[in-house]
């Protein structure tokens, strides 16, 4: 049986009071939209339809490739997004799952185990439903004298006797999609929104004697939407107490799991100590490693035993085992820094490799550079990476010395074990073992300041 996917992200999103989507606010790092298509990247999807409208522009540059976009000009309801994907894809039959973008945090779990009702018992709709405390704005779930379900009433258009419901629409989806399509033609947006409701359609097909099934939510947490800043921040602090519950399973000590920001898909080696504050997303981090507050890591690894100091900022980029980050260093995208290595405060590095045993540990910048094993890179290195038109690389053999407050004007490179002296500026090749100076002889005017002061 094939299976479509259908992700509505045509929404304006208008409670978040924002200019970007609703669906490309991040959660965790990522865009809403992102976690609701990894929930079904492993499932069997023949096709991944995603609708588009409030700032498609956005959304569609942060869709992978394969996937198919629908535009639904003028935004008019989750009912209306419905219309134009069964105007775009005339040939679509079987089952769709239908999701909506902002609400991320089905498991895939979930989603198999809807599919496997509503193929099982080879119904016509199977929504999901939950059974809130506080059902607050969401769909009310309307059920007939036999139990069954009848209607989805909006929160906007319910009496005070339907908002009483404590079961809820959550929003996800399968559909027959043959059967259900052509009731879409009948969809009126008479109601407060004056929307077309995707819910409208279960009245008429329970009218015409479908087979239309609730699949209840074990965990009602997971269909909570992100409708509102507030929805946003109940979501992160969801996933980052799971995430700091898990950890602390595996053996990684959170001195501070209320104060640990660490996105779903990270992962942390035993016996890793993690002080509060510090942001984790997208990245590997060793065994035996010290975190201390105020490190944001993204799409980074870290090796076995590294300590990283207060307040680092690492963004893609590869640390190896044993190293010492910070406080307050930079790592830039491209960063390589091998075992042993040592970077101290106020260092920004790009797009750099630093070798085995390397230590640069004050008020420094390297940018675009090839550094050895063993080197030192002394206070207030500067490598001169850019005249304004071209980038240019930075080259250090293993051993070398650089002295203090020097600055390299790459293109250039300096030998293996070579030295360049204090304040130097090098602009030519220093070959393996010389010394470089490059700097202005010094004189002493004697008695100048006496005349000066006459
Ligand atoms: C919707 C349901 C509600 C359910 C809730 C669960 C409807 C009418 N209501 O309400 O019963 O309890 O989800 O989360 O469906 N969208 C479009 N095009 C549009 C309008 C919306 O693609 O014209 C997208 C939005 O980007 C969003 C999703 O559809 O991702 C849901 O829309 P939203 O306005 O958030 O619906 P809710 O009020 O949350
Ligand atoms: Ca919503």
């Amino acid at each position: 049986m094939t299976l479509t996917v259908l992700i509505l992200a045509a929404g304006e999103g208008k409670r978040m009071r924002s200019d970007l989507p609703k669906v490309m606010h991040l959660l965790c790092g990522k865009p809403l939209l992102h976690h609701v298509m990894e929930t079904v990247r492993d499932l069997k999807v023949r096709r991944t339809i995603v609708i588009v409208g409030h700032g498609k522009d956005r959304v569609r540059a942060a869709l992978p490739k394969g996937v198919l976009v629908v535009d639904q000009r003028d935004p008019r309801g989750t009912g209306h997004a419905l219309m134009r994907a069964a105007r775009a894809f005339p040939d679509l039959k079987g089952t769709v799952l239908v999701m909506s973008g902002d609400v991320p945090l089905f498991t895939t779990e979930t989603v198999l185990g809807l599919l496997l009702l509503h193929r099982m018992k080879r119904a016509d709709m199977t929504l999901a439903t939950a059974e809130l405390d506080d059902p607050g704005r969401y769909g009310r779930i309307l059920r007939d004298a036999k139990g069954g379900v009848a209607a989805i009433r909006e929160a906007s258009d319910a009496s005070e006797e339907e908002l009483a419901v404590t079961e809820v629409n959550a929003g996800l989806y399968a559909f027959r999609w043959e059967r259900i399509a052509p009731l879409l033609r009948g969809l009126k947006a008479a109601n407060r929104q004056k929307e077309y409701y995707l819910t409208d359609l279960i009245a008429p097909a329970v009218r015409r004697g479908y087979r239309v099934l609730p699949f209840l939510l074990k965990n009602p947490a997971e269909m909570m939407g992100a409708n509102t800043r507030q929805d946003l921040a109940l979501l992160h602090r969801i996933l980052y107490s799971q995430k700091a519950d898990s950890l602390m399973e595996e053996g990684v000590t959170l001195l501070q799991p209320s104060h640990a920001y660490i996105a779903p898909d990270v992962e942390v080696g035993r016996d890793t100590i993690i002080h509060p504050g510090v942001v984790i997303e997208n990245s590997r981090i060793g065994s035996g490693c010290v975190l201390y507050p105020g490190n944001v890591i993204r799409g980074s690894s870290v090796g076995d035993g590294t300590v990283l100091y207060p307040h680092n900022m690492i963004e893609d980029s590869a640390i190896g085992r044993g190293c010492r980050v910070g406080p307050s260093a930079h790592l830039r995208p491209g960063t390589c820094l091998e075992d042993d290595v040592r970077v101290g405060n106020f260092v920004e590095i790009k797009k750099a490799t630093l070798g085995r045993g390397t230590k640069a540990a004050h008020l420094t910048y390297l940018g675009d550079a090839s550094i050895g094993s063993g080197v030192n890179i002394g206070c207030g290195t500067i490598t001169c990476n850019y005249d304004g038109v071209m980038k240019s690389r930075t080259v250090i053999g293993d051993g070398a010395f650089i002295g203090s407050d020097c600055q390299l004007i790459a293109p250039v490179t300096v030998g293996r074990n070579a030295y360049t002296a204090s304040g130097s500026t090098i602009t030519e090749d220093v070959p393996a073992g010389a010394l470089a100076i490059g700097r202005a002889r010094q004189r002493n005017i004697l008695g100048w300041v006496k005349k000066k002061k006459g």
